[in-house]
C-alpha cells in the first residue's frame, strides 16, 4: 500500500533557511532587480545579476543556486542561469514581505525564551523588534490593495459610492497607514484619520503622506483603549486592519470602536483567517500556512499583547469565532466574515447597526431614534438579563442599566437582538421588567 507522503521534520527545517534566504533576497534588492531583468523572459549570469544589483557575485551566485534549488526562482539546467517569470514575480510579492518577519522575529528569541519560563517576564515590548511597523506594512502593501479592498467593495457595494462622495473614515493601530494613504489618493472628498500608539510609526505614516502631498489624512498618536474624547458619533466607516488580536485590551478597543461609530456606520475588521480551532485551522489553512502563523503569534502578536498589564494574549490565531464573541460582547451584532483571495486574511464587516432598524421590529410610534427607550422598557436599576441570538450568549449578568441607553441603541440593538429581546419580553416578562 502506497504510504501517505508526508512533510519530513528536515524539509520543516530546510524551509526555515529557504525563508531567510528570501527574506535577504528582499533586503539586498535582489528580487526586484532579477524581476526587472526577467521581464524580458531571457536567462540571466550571476554576474550579469550582481552587476545589475551592484552587489558582490560570490555571495549573489550562492544565493540563486540556493533559491533555485528551492523553486523560488528558476533555474535553467546549466544550473548557472536563473529568472523569475511573471507568474512566480505576483506570488513573491505576497509571499517575500512575510519572509522578512523569519530575522524580524528573530530580534527576540532570547526575549521569548525567557517569557517560556515560569519566573520569565509576561511578554515583549514593541521595541524589541527593529522595523516592526517598516517590515508588517510590507505585508499589508502586498495584500491591501490587490486582495483586501477589491473584498470589501463586493461585499459593501454601496461603500465605493459612499467614499466618492465624502465619509469620514478612522482606521484603528494603523501602522504605517497603507490603507488610510491609499484610499485617500483614491477618494479625496473623504478625510482619513488614522491612529496607532506607536509615536515613531505616525512619524513615518506622515512623512509617507506628506511626499504623496495628501491633505485628507490625519495622523494621530493615540491609544486605541482612550480615542479622542471628542470623537463620539463621528465616523462613518472604522476599520481596523491586522490589528485587534495583538490589542492588550482588544474589548476596550471594541468598546471605543463602537463610541465613535455614527449610528449607522460601520466597522470593518480585516484579520487572520483562523477558526478559533487549531485542528480546523490546520485543515482549512494548512499543514504549514496555519504552523507559521501560530508561530508568528508565539513570537510577536501574543507576547505583545502580554507584555501589557492584564494583555489578554489573543494570538494571531484567535479565529472568527472568538473574533464574533468579542465584537458581540462590545455590541456588534451580525458580522459577516468573509474570505479575501489572500491565503490567510479574511475580513470581517458588521453591518450598520441603526436605532431606524429597532423602529422596524418595533413600530415607528413606540420607538423614536436615540431616545434610549428600550432601556427603560427592557431594564430596570439592578436587573440584570442575559442575552442570547442564534444561541450565542452576549451580555452574561451585566446590569443593563450601567449602559447608557446611547451604548443600547448602537450596540445591542441589531434586528436579531431586538427580536429576540420582544420574544424574551413576551415569553417571561418578569425576566425583562
Ligand atoms: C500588526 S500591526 C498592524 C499595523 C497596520 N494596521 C498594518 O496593517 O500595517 C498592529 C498595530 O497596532 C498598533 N497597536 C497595538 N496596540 C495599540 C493600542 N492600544 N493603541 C493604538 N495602536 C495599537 C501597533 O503599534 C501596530 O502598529
Amino acid at each position: 500500500m502506497a504510504e501517505e507522503k508526508k512533510t519530513s521534520m528536515y524539509d520543516y527545517v530546510n524551509a526555515g533557511f529557504v525563508a531567510l534566504g528570501m527574506a535577504m533576497g528582499e533586503k539586498v534588492g535582489l528580487f526586484d532587480v532579477l524581476i526587472k531583468l526577467s521581464e524580458d523572459g531571457s536567462w540571466k549570469t550571476t554576474e550579469e545579476i550582481a552587476a545589475a544589483a551592484k552587489l558582490k557575485e560570490r555571495y549573489v551566485r550562492e544565493w540563486c543556486k540556493a533559491m533555485g534549488c528551492a523553486d523560488v526562482i528558476e533555474m535553467d539546467e546549466s544550473g548557472v542561469r536563473f529568472r523569475i517569470g511573471a507568474q512566480r514575480a505576483v506570488e513573491l510579492r505576497m509571499a517575500v514581505p512575510f519572509a522578512t518577519f523569519v530575522p524580524l522575529l528573530s530580534q527576540v528569541f532570547g526575549d521569548i525564551e525567557s517569557c517560556f519560563q515560569p519566573s520569565g517576564p509576561n511578554g515583549v515590548s514593541y521595541d524589541k523588534y527593529t522595523d516592526f511597523h517598516k517590515l508588517m506594512n510590507g505585508l499589508t502593501v502586498a495584500a491591501f490593495e490587490p486582495m483586501v479592498l477589491p473584498c470589501l467593495f463586493i461585499q459593501m457595494p454601496d461603500l465605493e459610492e459612499k467614499l466618492s462622495s465624502g465619509i469620514i473614515c478612522l482606521d484603528v493601530g494603523c501602522g504605517l497607514a497603507e490603507p488610510s494613504r491609499n484610499l485617500a489618493k483614491k477618494f479625496p472628498n473623504s478625510q482619513f484619520y488614522a491612529i496607532d500608539f506607536s509615536a515613531s510609526s505616525i512619524a513615518q505614516a506622515k512623512e509617507l503622506a506628506s511626499k504623496d502631498n495628501l491633505n485628507n489624512v490625519h495622523f494621530f498618536a493615540m491609544d486605541a483603549t482612550q480615542l479622542d474624547k471628542d470623537w463620539t458619533n463621528k465616523f462613518d466607516w472604522v476599520t481596523a486592519v491586522d490589528a485587534i488580536h495583538d490589542q492588550a485590551h482588544p474589548r476596550k478597543v471594541l468598546k471605543e470602536i463602537v463610541r465613535v461609530l455614527k449610528p449607522g456606520a460601520r466597522f470593518s475588521m480585516i484579520d487572520v483567517k483562523g477558526t478559533s480551532n487549531a485542528y480546523e485551522d490546520k485543515k482549512t489553512l494548512g499543514s504549514g500556512n496555519s504552523a507559521g502563523h501560530y508561530m508568528a503569534s508565539l513570537f510577536h502578536c501574543m507576547p505583545v499583547s502580554l507584555y501589557f498589564d492584564g494583555g489578554e494574549g489573543l494570538g494571531t490565531m484567535w479565529g472568527a469565532a472568538v473574533a464574533n464573541e468579542l465584537l458581540a460582547e462590545a455590541g456588534l451584532l451580525d458580522a459577516k466574515t468573509f474570505d479575501t483571495d489572500h491565503p490567510v486574511i479574511m475580513a470581517i464587516a458588521v453591518p450598520p447597526n441603526s436605532p431606524t432598524d429597532a423602529a422596524e421590529y418595533f413600530g415607528a410610534n413606540d420607538i423614536k431614534e436615540g431616545d434610549g427607550e428600550l432601556s427603560t422598557l427592557f431594564a430596570k436599576p439592578g436587573i440584570t438579563i442575559t442575552y442570547t441570538v442564534d444561541g450565542r450568549k452576549l451580555h452574561d449578568g451585566i446590569p443593563l442599566a450601567s449602559e447608557s441607553p446611547d451604548q443600547l441603541w448602537k450596540g445591542l440593538l441589531t434586528r436579531k437582538a431586538i427580536c429576540q429581546l420582544r420574544s424574551m419580553a413576551t415569553a417571561d416578562e418578569n425576566s425583562c421588567k
